[in-house]
């Protein structure tokens, strides 16, 4: 009796043990399987406001830049912002590039918060057999007046407004413009200068030097200007880069008018 007892006994303790060994080796191997994923680590910080860490705006991403002093690098005139007629740089150089004209003539100026970069842009065109020439570049409200009024005279306002800045409107008087040329100016202030292989070069690399095509073909409209593949406008590195990325003209870039 005594030993049919026993052996009971060891039967059901032997059961037991199974059972919690099974029990053990189910619910540690079901713990190491529910692994949250991130949306569910996400759901809990949700779940617990007190752990939830508010973002600061990551405003290193959303520069913003002054369009609005006349010298800021990135003031922005065109038809519907001028400048005060007064304003001229104070930081007007003849750049160390070719020029079209004399040393002397107004035009050949540039702003020397952007020479080093149309320097480098000029050297690197001719290290790649371009000769880049400087055909136009700060011009004062006066100088301005000149043209616009000898284009008004020989074709007439709306003609001549298709082309022409009138007087402090001009992104020459910034002294950050300059139209380009080549040795042998030809297609010189035509829309043909598209297809020499200074424009060319011009369109394909400018905004690596801090440059942007300002009025490009197709964008009248936005711009106000005939397509002009000689103008190039300085915006510094890092804005010209953008805007050429984006394929927008400046007023698109920065929703202006
Ligand atoms: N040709 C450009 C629009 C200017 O006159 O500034
Ligand atoms: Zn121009």
């Amino acid at each position: 009796m005594n030993q049919r007892l026993n052996k009971k006994t060891l039967t059901l303790g032997a059961i037991v043990i199974v059972i919690l060994v099974v029990t053990f080796f189910v619910l540690t191997s079901r713990k190491k399987s529910i692994k949250p994923s991130p949306v569910n680590t996400q759901q809990a910080t949700l779940d617990k406001p007190e752990e939830v860490v508010e973002q600061e705006p990551n405003t290193a991403q959303i520069p913003s830049y002054d369009l609005t002093t006349p010298s800021s690098i990135t003031f922005i005139a065109n038809k519907t912002r001028p400048l005060p007629a007064s304003y001229e740089p104070t930081d007007l150089i003849t750049p160390d590039v070719k020029l079209r004209l004399g040393a002397g003539a107004e035009q050949m100026q540039f702003r020397n918060v952007a020479h080093a970069d149309i320097k480098e842009m000029f050297t690197a065109a001719k290290n790649d057999g371009v000769t880049l020439v400087f055909g136009s570049g700060y011009r004062s409200y006066s100088l301005q007046k000149q043209f616009y009024d000898g284009y008004v005279a020989r074709d007439g306002v709306a003609a001549a407004d298709s082309y022409s800045a009138r007087p402090g409107t001009s992104e020459h008087q910034t002294g950050l413009s300059f139209d380009a040329t080549s040795v042998s100016q030809t297609c010189h202030l035509e829309i043909c200068f598209e297809n020499t292989t200074e424009g060319k070069w011009l369109a394909a690399n400018a905004h690596e030097y801090g440059f942007v095509l300002r009025y490009p073909n197709g964008k009248e409209a936005i711009t106000g200007y005939q397509y002009e593949p000689w103008h190039f406008r300085y915006l510094g590195l890092e804005l010209a880069s953008k805007i050429n990325t984006s394929e927008k003209t400046v007023e698109e870039f920065f929703e202006l008018n």
